[in-house]
């Protein structure tokens, strides 16, 4: 298994997209952050942007969704043409029905739980998705640290992934560095997003590259 290394665009600048995404050209998505001022508090942007980094064509687009009601709203990121779209499990009325429809538009569909979420009530229906996101931060800013509690979580939904023969991905989000992704790493993760670490480096193509080679060994050591 090898990893997947998603930048967070959320702290790029903006006003020079097609650069920003050229710096990561290296990596396996670009992860777009959508906040929407009532499920998180703070606003960030909506389809347009989206659809202007598809347009790009750099690399595929992982979507996180942090909005209420997704059950109306996430259909129109895979119409968009992002690859993978992920909505949190707090905010969705009918997660499964949603998963499906996600997947006949021809997207990944993707389950995230903030911190204090239990993973409990979906262990049950992780086959209707292709990656579970745990929150490594509560959601809504950049630059946080890195909560190590979630570990927990991360090995509990890896375990259960495995004990029902599913290749389920499972992304850490929030306060990723060289340092903090060893240890998600090793505890199961296998996609890795990280905003700061990669847009506030020198180099980003040269970060991404690190956190890939990183992940890599961690992973590889607990295979
Ligand atoms: C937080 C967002 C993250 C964030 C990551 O709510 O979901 O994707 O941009 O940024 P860093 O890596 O700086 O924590
Ligand atoms: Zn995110």
């Amino acid at each position: 298994m090898n990893p997947t290394i998603s930048p967070s665009i959320l702290n790029c600048d903006i006003a020079d997209l097609k650069g920003e995404l050229h710096k990561i050209r290296n990596a396996d998505f670009a992860h777009v952050d959508i906040m929407d001022n009532h499920f998180v508090p703070n606003l960030t942007w909506g389809l347009p942007v989206v659809e202007a980094v598809v347009a790009q064509d750099v690399v595929p687009v992982d979507c996180h969704l942090m909005i209420e009601d997704p059950d109306r709203w996430a259909p129109g990121y895979a119409e968009a043409g992002a690859q993978s779209v992920t909505f949190h499990a707090e905010a969705a009325a009918a997660p499964i029905r949603l998963a499906n429809e996600l997947h006949r538009l021809g997207a990944k569909a993707g389950l995230a739980l903030k911190p204090t979420t239990d993973i409990a009530d979906y262990v049950d229906v992780l086959g209707s998705f292709d990656m579970i996101l745990v929150m490594t931060v509560e959601p809504g800013f950049g630059g946080q640290p890195f909560l190590d509690s979630q570990m927990a979580k991360v090995r509990r939904v890896r375990q259960a992934a495995q004990a029902q023969h599913l290749d389920l991905a499972i992304q850490v989000d929030g306060g990723v560095t060289q340092e903090t992704i060893t240890r998600a790493a090793e505890a199961g993760a296998d996609v890795f997003v990280a905003g700061s670490a990669v847009y506030k480096a020198e180099d980003a193509y040269a970060q991404v590259e690190a956190l890939r080679r990183i992940a890599a060994s961690a992973m590889h050591a607990h295979a």
